[in-house]
């Protein structure tokens, strides 16, 4: 039997399962809580104005309260209701990149509570380009926040059934899609302060970024600068296997597995080859998962060249062997 630990006041809710977007909208409308889909990872969300239900998510995740959420929109107008104003930086990465895989960090409203900015002054802003999520969004009628829908320090959820394995019973809704486009959560970049900062590396590159605002630069991860990206000071998307990045070359081939785009010259028990870094990117954390799943004590990761999308991987994978 699997008994579900309940933290704090939550209680154990059925947890409708159901394709159809505006039918999970109604959750929202009514104070719940939704899983749902994006192209990136599967968020879990709360209307941005109800204090109540953004503090289901924080208790549903288990997350801890000083990592902000992600406030996610279906059109312009929904930007406006976040923000007191809109910077030139900001401006130009919205005309140039939404919607898509990017958060911008923008000023918030007085209107926006503080529980869903961790007290910061400031909110994230993205609009997904994912048509059911969109939909979805648009149904509620309000901007939606939505961290990724994990257990706290769990990979995020690329597929529907890995929201369900974390937070069935804990969450009112998941919203059915297809596995998710991309794999790994958005980049994240500061526009508020003179130059725009990337705090998360994602699917929209530095040099993409850099083209819009050429003066963009990446956090220094080692500095009083990360204070500004709270959720990055957290452990994150670690299955509960031990991950190794390699080269060199594994030593243990018991309980172990690999994944990478060039083939082993060893026997694992599970073996992952991907023939592109997009490809790895997007089954990386369906893969940790499966591992834990299996019982796997090990997973050896190979290491990427840090382009394109290939930085965001290798960011995730150094987090995940970073325990
Ligand atoms: O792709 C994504 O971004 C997914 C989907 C669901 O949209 N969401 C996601 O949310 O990954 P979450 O909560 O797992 O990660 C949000 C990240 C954290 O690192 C958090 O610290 C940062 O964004 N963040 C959010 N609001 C911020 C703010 N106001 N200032 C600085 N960092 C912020
Ligand atoms: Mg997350």
């Amino acid at each position: 039997m699997l008994l579900i630990e309940v933290s704090g006041t939550l209680d154990i809710v059925e947890t409708v399962l159901t394709e159809s977007p505006e039918t999970a909208a109604e959750f929202i409308k009514t104070g719940g809580i939704v899983g749902f889909p994006t192209e990136t990872v599967y968020g879990l969300g709360a209307n941005v104005f109800d204090v109540a239900a953004i503090r289901q998510i924080f208790e549903a995740k288990r997350r801890p309260a000083d990592n902000p959420l992600i406030a996610h929109v279906a059109n312009v107008e929904q930007i406006e209701e976040l923000t007191s104003e809109l910077i030139g930086s900001a401006k130009r990465f919205i005309d140039a990149f939404f919607p898509g895989p990017l958060t911008v960090v923008l000023n918030k409203s007085d209107r926006v509570p503080m529980i869903a900015t961790a007290g910061l002054n400031t909110i994230g802003v993205r609009m997904p380009r994912f048509e059911v999520a969109r939909r979805f969004i648009h149904a509620c009628g309000t901007p939606v926040v939505a961290p990724s829908a994990n257990l706290s320090g769990k990979p995020s959820p690329t597929t529907w059934e890995a929201v369900y394995e974390d937070l069935d019973g804990r969450i009112d809704c998941i919203l059915q899609g297809v596995a998710t486009e991309i794999g790994l959560e958005s980049t994240v970049v500061d526009c508020t302060g003179d130059i725009p900062v990337l705090l998360r590396a994602g699917a929209i590159s530095l040099e993409a970024l850099q083209q819009i605002e050429p003066q963009t630069v990446a956090v220094e991860q080692d500095t009083s600068d990360i204070a500004r990206s709270p959720g990055m000071r957290h452990q994150h998307y670690a299955p509960n296997a031990r991950v190794v990045l390699i080269p060199p070359r594994p030593l243990q081939t018991d309980h172990a597995a690999y994944i990478g785009l060039r083939r082993l010259d060893m026997a694992v028990d599970v073996e992952r080859i991907c023939s592109t870094v997009e490809e790895y990117a997007h089954e990386l954390f369906e893969f940790f998962r499966r591992c834990d799943r299996d019982g796997l004590k090990i997973i050896y990761c190979e290491t990427v060249s840090e382009s394109g999308i290939g930085a965001a991987l290798m960011d995730r994978l150094r987090r995940a062997s970073e325990r």
